[in-house]
């Protein structure tokens, strides 16, 4: 049932603050307890001698966030495949490696395959991060966290997105738990940030007019780059997917330091510029790529955390969240662009939920 809403794509975007909270009830009660994810995580977890993440589409731009929380929070290894490429791939795998198989519908073909060739490689275990309870994915694997997104009727993913973010965060603190690679304050301040997650995740809702106005503007242009860093660097990737898939327009996700080893040369004033900007440490990078573009007429349009002044000079419009959210950025910086790419798809008449070409499961090789 649609309700108020248009298509269900905008439905399940305004569900992502009940979304996120279902997935964090239990989290929110125990803290990020290794046991969250199985009887014998706690072990797996503080002997794993490596990560591996293996996903496709959207699930995959999650895996990639996540490395960067892992990493810094554990100093474990992570590795990031897409499914496709891992299961032709010959590699070993080291004894013990955490393989954390990605995927929203639990019965995407490649990502099934993938799994089962990692168990080929190594005595590795499988945690499986899935939105459906009887999947075959979650049959198959030793561990299990289940996000509750609830049903997602489009085919572009946007609830199922963000709450294996947030499902992501969590497994990064498990591990740091099980590992103790983090002090105790330090751990507290990781989990306190989840439980103004959806609050935060809500107010970014009531730019939906402003981004449908950025939209009006996106839509004339057949071509789009998305930039950010750090971990916003896959939200830039997740950012130019959603609009390719929705409003055919062909988009590009870049990390911005990447712009003067080859994409710089498409820039002119008919590129449209998308940048998610943290007030971070490497906010100076960010801003100094982002004067490299407007030297070139390139029209940014800038979705920036407080903090990030710096960034404003010379773009073409600028949106300011209202509150920084620290390490949980990357969750709340996909909201505005999930609506971006939903408003310019509308004002384009294409099928949003239904886009051309795409099944919601892709259980075919
Ligand atoms: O069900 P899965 O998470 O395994 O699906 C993976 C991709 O097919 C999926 O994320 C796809 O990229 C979405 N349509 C993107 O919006």
């Amino acid at each position: 049932d649609l309700g108020h809403f248009r298509h269900y794509m905008q439905k399940e975007i305004f569900e992502q603050p009940t979304a996120i909270a279902n997935t964090l009830q239990r989290v929110l009660e125990l803290g990020c307890k290794p046991a969250l994810f199985g009887p014998e995580a706690d072990t797996l977890f503080a002997n794993a001698p490596a990560v591996r993440i293996v996903a496709c589409g959207s699930s995959y731009h999650a895996g990639l966030v996540a490395r960067y929380w892992i990493e810094e929070w554990t100093g474990l290894p992570v590795s990031v495949d897409i499914a496709s490429e891992y299961r032709y791939r010959k590699g070993r795998e080291q004894d013990g490696t955490l393989i954390v198989a990605i995927s929203q519908s639990g019965e995407t073909a490649d990502l099934l395959a993938a799994m089962r060739s990692a168990r080929e490689r190594g005595d590795v275990k499988v945690l499986a991060l899935c939105n459906v309870p009887h999947s075959t994915l979650t049959r198959e694997s030793d561990l299990l966290f289940l996000t509750q997104a609830g049903q997602e009727i489009g085919v572009a993913s946007t609830k199922a997105f963000t709450t294996q973010l947030v499902a992501l965060y969590v497994l990064a603190a498990a591990l740091a738990q099980s590992r103790q690679t983090l002090s105790a304050s330090a751990l507290d301040e990781i989990v306190g940030a989840l439980h103004r997650l959806p609050v935060l995740v809500e107010e970014m809702l009531a730019l939906d007019g402003e981004l449908d106005k950025w939209a009006h503007e996106l839509s004339h242009y057949n071509h789009a780059l998305f930039l950010g860093r750090h971990t916003l660097f896959p939200i830039a990737l997740e950012g130019a997917l959603k609009l390719k898939e929705i409003a055919y327009i062909h988009a590009e996700g870049y990390a911005a330091g990447e712009l003067k080893h080859g994409p710089l040369a498409l820039v002119d004033e008919n590129m449209p510029i998308i940048v998610c900007a943290a007030a971070d440490e490497l906010l100076e990078k960010l801003v100094s790529n982002l004067r490299e573009v407007e030297a070139r007429s390139g029209k940014v349009f800038l979705l920036a955390e407080p903090g990030c002044e710096a960034a404003h000079d010379g773009a073409h419009r600028v949106l300011t969240m209202p509150v920084a959210s620290g390490p949980l950025a990357p969750v709340v910086l996909t909201l505005p662009l999930q609506m971006l790419a939903y408003h310019t798809a509308c004002r384009k008449g294409t099928d949003v939920d239904k886009p051309r070409n795409l099944a919601k499961s892709v259980t075919v090789e």
